[in-house]
């Protein structure tokens, strides 16, 4: 596995692969690499001759007061991890060469960037688009796989993709959680034994649902009410959302169709913050 971390050599190596006919896969992550991005990256390797996973902890989307210098940091055994499930090349970017002094480009899907996440973290999503489009033009692949863990985010970029005629496949990938349920993050490393105990709150909450879902339940409020009860008495410390709501648009459902609809949670446990998701979708 190749290590890169100045952005010429990047596109330099870009071109090189797409003049011989190579199909890049690429992988953009923070780091703190889980069974989740490893995920990723074997979907990756599945259809692409040469995968590209990116490990840069983009100041842009975090918020003020969020957990930016605190973020999980650990190269040596990111670079190992990645090796493993078949990361051909390891993009490791400076801050200042992403962002260059004076830099005042910004890349923001409008409506969908504000809901959910948005509402709660108003520069989040702003972020994450301007610093994928940058990483798209780095690493110039063909495919890019993103996880349906983080749903809203999949959603912004397939439409930034579509909007501004970004010549990138995209694929989503599930989500991977633990053996009881917990939804992998390289930000469960926050939580203490204790706290990881109330966090399998958030899976717990999205089972019941879908098993209600499954009994025929389509009342998007009684839906979300047997949520906010199980993470309530699950011991949640603060629930920022528990939203229902077409998996399309992100508007919000009073009862569910037949088009999927998105069940999506954001909660605090201590000071970590904790999101989830599950689709529901009538099956015929
Ligand atoms: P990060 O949180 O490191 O996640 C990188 C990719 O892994 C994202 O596509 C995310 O959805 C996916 N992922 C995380 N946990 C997962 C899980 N349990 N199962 C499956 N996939 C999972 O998301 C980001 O980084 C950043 O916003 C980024 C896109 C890199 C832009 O900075």
């Amino acid at each position: 596995m190749l290590l890169i971390d100045s952005i010429p050599q990047m596109q330099r190596t870009a071109d090189e692969l797409r003049i011989n006919g190579k199909r890049i896969g690429f992988v953009p992550t923070m780091g703190a690499l889980h069974q989740g991005h490893l995920d990723l990256i074997r979907t990756a390797a599945q259809t692409c001759d040469t995968v590209v996973v990116s490990v840069f902890v983009n100041p842009s989307q975090f918020g003020k007061g969020e957990d930016l210098s605190r973020y999980p940091r650990n190269l040596e055994r990111d670079q190992g991890l990645a090796a493993d499930a078949g990361c051909d090349i390891l993009f490791v970017p400076d801050a200042d060469a992403i962002y260059p002094e004076g830099f005042c480009t910004w890349v923001q899907v409008e409506g969908l960037g504000g809901l959910l996440e948005g509402a709660f973290r108003p520069t989040h999503f702003r972020g994450v688009t301007t610093v994928v489009t940058a990483l798209f033009n780095i690493v110039k692949p063909h495919l890019a796989v993103f996880g349906q863990k983080d749903a809203q985010q999949a959603l912004i970029i397939r439409r930034m993709v579509r909007d501004l005629h970004m010549d990138i496949e995209l694929h989503i990938a599930p989500t991977r959680r633990e053996s009881d349920g917990l939804a992998m993050s390289s930000r469960n490393t926050y939580l203490s034994d204790s706290e990881r105990e109330r966090a399998l709150a958030l899976s717990r909450a999205l089972t019941l649902a879908e098993a209600a879902f499954r009994g025929g339940e389509r009342d998007a409020r009684i839906l979300r009410e047997s949520v906010q009860n199980e993470l309530r008495s699950g011991g949640v410390d603060t629930v920022d959302y528990v939203a229902l709501v077409d998996a399309e648009n992100l508007e919000e459902l009073e009862w569910i169709e037949q088009r999927a609809a998105l069940l999506a949670i954001a909660a605090r446990v201590g000071t970590t913050r904790l999101i989830d998701n599950t689709i529901l979708k009538v099956t015929e």
